[in-house]
């Protein structure tokens, strides 16, 4: 059997650390070919030390080289490393904006994409869909509750099926009034009550804006009508994506919530085979229950069925504002309440490019970052 060749980008975070796992699991399947980090390299040397990569990619400025490597940089070297002729699949689980670089090239050299950064679909959706339509590559969805309803999509005709149900844990304060979510702190924030991931996408577990997002991605993933994309709180985190089908039925996609299982099926699909995760006991588990999402204590997540019907380049100021208010509360500059407030005072000043090039939608980007980091300065003078 001919091995699958890997890029995988962001090798030294949460998903990257799961796709390594993926990978030794399948020494004979795979082979990395070329990895990415940001700053650390303490992760990159045990990575090149196991699985001898040929091309390494360093996004930040920190110094490094190393024998017997080929050391890239930036964003030019995600790039590079995206369209090697010998890559077959390239894995993006970089954190921000910067995924949608190698995931472009990479589709454009007719590429699989195992793409677990949300932020390209969510900002750059229409682009990079269009990208995918006119070459020869494909984008596997990599986070959960996408990987659940891609699983379950190829099953039935387009016409079968009248929702998607997507979950959300609902957070490390599912049950918290507005009152007490004025003091938690960041440690609170953190402590997600089903999964491990990174700091970023748990505080946005957190606000539910990263179920906001995940709408947004399974709108240009599914072609679907906005109407059609339902969320529902499973506290649980077992189901992590349903169909509504026209008669009544439902289906459902149910695992232990690892993220190992979708990232190998994005690297094996259409092939399902043998993973390092456990299987999923019900007996154990006993009770799974379903909620309505309250919109009222988590605005975030209605704020994204807004912006995606505004449509043009305000889901990616959504993003970028996000983003940066997330990053803020984790510094401890502002609180956790705050970060809706910078995000709506956003999107609420920004003046809408529809019809939106890759250019406008950078721009965009980058004016939301500013305009952020402004509001959270002005924040930051009220409490001190
Ligand atoms: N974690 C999950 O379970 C999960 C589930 C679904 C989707 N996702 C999505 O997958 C992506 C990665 O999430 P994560 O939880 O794995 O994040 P993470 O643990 O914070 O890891 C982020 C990775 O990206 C690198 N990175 C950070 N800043 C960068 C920059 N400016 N340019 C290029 N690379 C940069 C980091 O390198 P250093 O370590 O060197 O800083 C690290 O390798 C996010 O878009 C997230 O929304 C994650």
């Amino acid at each position: 059997m001919k091995k699958i060749n890997i890029a995988l980008l962001g090798a030294s975070g949460s998903i990257g650390q799961n796709t390594l796992e993926v990978l030794r699991f399948h020494k004979d399947r795979f082979n990395l070919i070329a990895v990415s980090v940001h700053r650390n390299i303490k992760k990159l040397e045990e990575i090149i030390q196991e699985f001898k990569p040929r091309y390494a990619v360093i996004t930040s400025e920190v110094n490094y080289s190393k024998k017997d490597i080929k050391i890239l940089r930036g964003i030019d070297g995600l790039k590079e490393v995206a369209a090697l002729p010998d890559v077959d699949t390239v894995v993006v689980a970089t954190a921000g904006t910067v995924g949608v670089f190698p995931t472009i090239n990479a589709l454009r050299s007719g590429k699989r994409v195992a793409l677990a950064n949300k932020e390209t679909l969510v900002s750059f959706g229409g682009i990079v869909k269009k990208i995918e339509s006119e070459s020869s590559g494909e984008i596997i969805p990599v986070d959960s509750e996408h990987s659940a309803i891609f699983q379950l999509f190829t099953r039935f005709e387009r016409e079968e099926i009248q929702d998607i149900v997507l979950t959300a844990s609902g957070g490390a304060f599912r049950n918290l009034s507005r009152e007490d979510m004025k003091r938690v702190t960041m440690e609170d924030a953190l402590k997600h009550p089903t999964w491990s991931m990174g700091k970023k996408i748990t505080v946005d577990s957190a606000t539910l804006m990263n179920k906001g997002l995940e709408v947004i991605e399974a709108y240009w993933l599914f072609s679907m009508d906005l109407e059609h994309i339902k969320v529902v709180i499973h506290p649980q985190s077992i189901v992590h994506g349903m169909l509504t089908l026209k008669d009544g039925a439902i289906v459902a996609h149910l695992s232990i919530p690892d993220m190992k299982i979708p990232i190998q099926y994005a690297l094996t699909y259409p092939e399902r085979i043998e993973s390092p995760v456990k299987n999923l006991d019900l007996t154990e588990i006993k009770k799974l229950e379903f909620y309505e999402p309250d919109y009222n204590r988590f605005p975030l997540l209605k704020l994204a069925y807004d912006v995606l019907k505004d449509g043009g380049t305000m889901p990616a100021v959504m993003n970028a504002s996000n983003e940066i208010a997330v990053y803020a509360f984790l510094d401890g500059k502002i609180g956790f309440l705050d970060i809706e407030r910078v995000v709506f005072q956003t999107v609420e000043k920004h003046k809408i490019i529809y019809n939106p090039s890759l250019h406008d939608l950078l721009e965009a980007d980058k004016w939301a970052r500013e305009y952020a980091n402004h509001l959270i300065q002005e924040i930051s003078k009220e409490k001190n």
